[in-house]
């Protein structure tokens, strides 16, 4: 956070299949791998151009499982009004967490890496990590989208506190299973 990166609009990508995006997407797919995170967009590893990376196995979401989902120039729209809010991460913001509303339902486009286009519609979870990687290409963090900032703060210092048994459900364990290190739901 305060990065040059991570604060201004990142340039469309002329072409997917350019060798630079090839490796920038290698590069990607590494740290978000290591990170343990669900998604990453190509600004937080400081190259400021319209990329994201999704990857949401089966043990981070009970709602949807997304492997490696490359989105390159990538257009979101809402497809219902509602929202909801849920707890979110950034590994640009590392140990802090808030509560973040979110569209429940979008639509994305975008290219993948081979040039074509895909296009679907995201809900719940896949949704929500979509919007704040797509929030990151337009230079914006979570903590700009929250409503209610006495809800942000470090992940230690927050879960003693307050709405413990929505906390922990963060992430989507079976009822009872306990969270190892206290990582939120969304974290990329
Ligand atoms: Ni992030």
């Amino acid at each position: 956070m305060g990065h040059p990166a991570l604060s201004r609009p990142a340039a469309a990508v002329d072409d997917p299949t350019a060798p630079t995006v090839r490796r920038l997407l290698d590069d990607m797919a590494d740290t978000l791998a290591n990170s343990g995170g669900v998604g990453l967009a190509a600004p937080q590893i400081g190259v400021s151009v319209r990329v994201v990376l999704v990857d949401i196995p089966a043990a981070r979401s009970e709602e949807a499982t997304v492997r490696r989902q490359i989105l390159i120039n990538p257009e979101l729209h809402w497809m219902e009004e509602a929202q909801e809010e849920a707890w979110e991460a950034c590994l640009s913001l590392p140990e802090l967490t808030g509560r973040v509303p979110r569209f429940r339902c979008v639509g994305y486009e975008g290219l993948n890496a081979d040039g074509r286009l895909v296009a679907g519609i995201a809900r719940g979870f896949h949704a929500r990590v979509l919007q704040h990687e797509c929030d990151h290409l337009n230079g914006v963090l979570y903590p700009m989208r929250m409503r209610d900032l006495s809800r942000f703060g470090f992940v230690e210092e927050m879960r003693p506190n307050g709405d413990v048994a929505e906390r922990e459900n963060w992430g989507s364990r079976p009822v009872g299973a306990r969270r190892r290190h206290g990582r939120p739901a969304l974290s990329g």
